[in-house]
């Protein structure tokens, strides 16, 4: 049990007697970040005063303190102004917890009582276009959500529900029909093929701004005669008028924004007249879109051609964004992608209209949702499936083969509408008992704080930013004392760990900036640090003779009568209440901030504690094992985040 889940037990037993709720009251005897005066504060009293017709909230804590059994645990409570109670554990309660998780081989982290089947559906690139950076956040945070509910003794199906069916398929094959450049095809498939996908998204980029171009420059025309219209009517009074301000300032927002649109059209326009061969294609291939739509339909009808290209692509693609997975030691328990579920869409819908759930709207087939304007979109007027389609034939899938308790989809934030759209359908139909959640996460930004990008403005391929990590982190490591030979393989585990880590040290609902330089340093908050931290526990038991994997002692005594030490001791045996953190909300960032938590804490004790040269040979074993336990912690907490330790750096 967690260390304040016995304290909260205690509380809980002395408030019923007090004829309260004990067990939802206990819960506000939480752990304090500033241990000045204690490790836990129990903040009751003050709420308490109405309830109980007693005024003075000290005379209520006085009461509790001395209902409260708190022997062999903490030290005698103590009572602060306004009834804090501040409770300070006994350094053998301490020491008693640690040597529990010292001599378990999972640091005493129990599994839960009640396991859950959850699908974790990451990754999912639509895998005819390259695979980026933000494929990266999707790929990093479910594999660590995966793998600490998995520790933690849930059932885990991990899904990478790979867009394999979409309009990009449409795209490159449209592009295979007109503009394949056969050689290069030969020569190496893949990058072709990306080559397509790209041609003829700007194509249809092009053809677009070609349509908003005029639309723009009549709504900035409109725009300014509204603005001078504005300030010809309130300009005089501004001044004082709070609501004449507001209407100039709105006009001026407005216009503004339309003309940040314009110059995006024409830099687009400009950038145009340089690629005049493409130019020139763009306006042979008018109206691409619906063009690259019609292969799209075609490949879904079974149309032989289409199809016959797309068995050609599809291991292509596979196999260039396997050797990313490779790279990255990511692998999923399937990969069932969208073209998997195609022969249950028609069917599906077929049976959500015979049984009323859905109607035939304007020739479309609709879901009508409680608590929504707009209706989910099962089926369009040409007979065309959508992605919400695919997504509520997995649902079925999903359910009928696993029958999980919870499927969590970690994908971008900007998907926001159509998962709660999804999840309010599926509730609707049915699977009102299932947790769905979409585990969003933010954009990924370059330090102009504008969408990551390379210098030629095209979004960045994930090799590369691989390549430059290891690169990167190799400069870095090449100063350290480790024989030459073994650089090359630290370089590889700090690169990699840094790209996870500043993933996944961020709130995953914000947007964070990409800097690789800052990523790899040894003396930031990065994985470095830690694998440091973790390099450096490895050292000094190396030098005692030590393993890491075998507890030092059938049984510890820990000593802890320095603060460096006690604080460390406490940290370690909050690995399991952090893992659970996690779990609440999916918020792998908890267990990172952890682990950089333990290496600062550790850096003190280091500083502050000799180990080899201890006073005496007790306070030495029980040092080292504290070394060990640090090292055994980190090295548990990267690896549920993806991230690999070396021994030595
Ligand atoms: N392939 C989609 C994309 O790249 C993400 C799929 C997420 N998962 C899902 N079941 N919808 O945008």
């Amino acid at each position: 049990m967690l260390l304040v889940d016995l304290v909260r037990e205690r509380f809980a037993a002395a408030l019923n007697q007090m004829g309260l709720d004990g067990t939802s009251l206990s819960q506000r005897v939480t752990a304090v970040r500033d241990t000045q005066f204690g490790d836990y504060q129990a903040n009751l009293a003050m709420s308490l005063t109405k309830q109980l017709g007693i005024q003075d909230p000290m005379q209520i804590a006085q009461d509790i303190v001395q209902r409260v059994d708190l022997s062999g645990l903490c030290e005698p409570a103590e009572i602060a102004p306004r009834g804090f109670i501040n409770l300070k554990l006994k350094n053998s309660t301490i020491s008693k917890a640690l040597n529990e998780v010292a001599q378990s081989n999972r640091l005493a982290v129990h599994p839960v009582a009640k396991p859950r089947t959850y699908v974790v559906d990451y990754s999912s690139p639509n895998v005819a276009k390259p695979m980026h950076v933000g494929h990266i956040r999707s790929t990093v945070i479910g594999d660590a959500i995966a793998k600490i509910l998995k520790f933690l003794g849930h059932k885990v199906i991990t899904d990478n529900h790979l867009g394999d069916w979409g309009t990009q398929f449409g795209m490159i094959i449209y592009g295979y029909k007109h503009f394949l450049d056969p050689a290069a095809f030969a020569a190496d498939p893949v990058p072709e093929l990306s080559r397509l996908y790209r041609v003829v998204h700007q194509l249809i980029d092009w053809q677009s701004t070609e349509k908003e171009l005029p639309k723009t420059k009549l709504a900035v025309e409109k725009a300014e005669e509204k603005l001078a219209k504005v300030q010809a009517e309130f300009g005089a009074v501004a001044a004082t008028d709070k609501k004449a301000k507001r209407s100039i300032e709105d006009a001026q927002k407005e216009l503004k924004n339309h003309q940040e649109k314009l110059k995006k059209l024409e830099d687009t326009t400009e950038a145009r007249k340089q690629q005049p061969d493409l130019s020139s294609a763009c306006d042979k291939h008018p109206d691409l879109e619906t063009r690259v739509l019609q292969e799209t339909a075609k490949l879904h009808a079974g149309d032989a051609e289409n199809k016959a290209l797309w068995d050609q692509f599809l291991p292509l693609c596979l196999e260039s964004i396997h050797h990313i997975y490779d790279r990255l030691d990511i692998q999923f328990d399937m990969e069932l992608g969208e073209s998997y579920f195609h022969n249950r869409l028609g069917p599906l819908v077929q049976r959500l209209l015979d049984n009323g759930m859905a109607k035939i709207s304007e020739g479309a087939v609709c879901v009508f949702l409680n608590g929504f304007e707009v209706p989910m979109l099962i089926r369009k007027q040409d007979g065309a499936y959508l992605y919400a389609t695919t997504d509520l034939a997995t649902i079925e899938y999903r359910v009928e083969t696993f029958k999980p308790d919870a499927i969590l989809y970690v994908v971008d934030h900007r998907q926001g509408d159509h998962f709660s759209k999804l999840f309010a359908t599926a509730k609707q139909i049915g699977y009102d008992q299932l947790e769905l959640n979409h585990v969003s996460f933010g954009t990924v930004l370059g330090k102009d704080g504008k969408p990551y990008k390379t210098r030629s403005g095209s979004v960045v391929g994930l090799e590369p930013l691989l390549d430059e990590a290891i690169e990167r982190a190799f400069q870095v490591v090449e100063s350290l004392p480790i024989p030459t030979e073994e650089k090359r393989e630290v370089a590889q585990t700090v690169g990699l760990g840094a790209i996870k880590y500043a993933d996944l040290v961020h709130n995953r609902t914000s947007d964070y900036v990409f800097d690789l330089e800052k990523m790899v340093r040894l003396d930031g908050h990065t994985s470095a640090y830690i694998q440091y931290s973790y390099a450096r526990t490895c050292s000094i038991l190396r030098n005692a003779g030590i393993s890491m994997s075998e507890p030092i002692a059938p049984e510890v005594d820990f000593v802890l009568d320095h603060s460096a030490e006690r604080t460390l001791a406490l940290m370690l045996l909050k690995f399991e209440e952090v893992l659970l953190h996690v779990t609440n909300d999916y918020m792998p960032n908890l267990l990172a901030d952890y682990l950089y938590d333990v290496s600062k804490s550790y850096s003190s004790f280091f500083e502050q504690c000799p180990v080899i040269k201890a006073e005496t040979e007790a306070l030495k074993q029980s040092r080292l094992a504290l070394c060990q336990l640090t090292g055994r912690t980190i090295k548990q907490g990267l690896e549920l985040l993806g991230i690999n330790v070396v021994d030595r750096m």
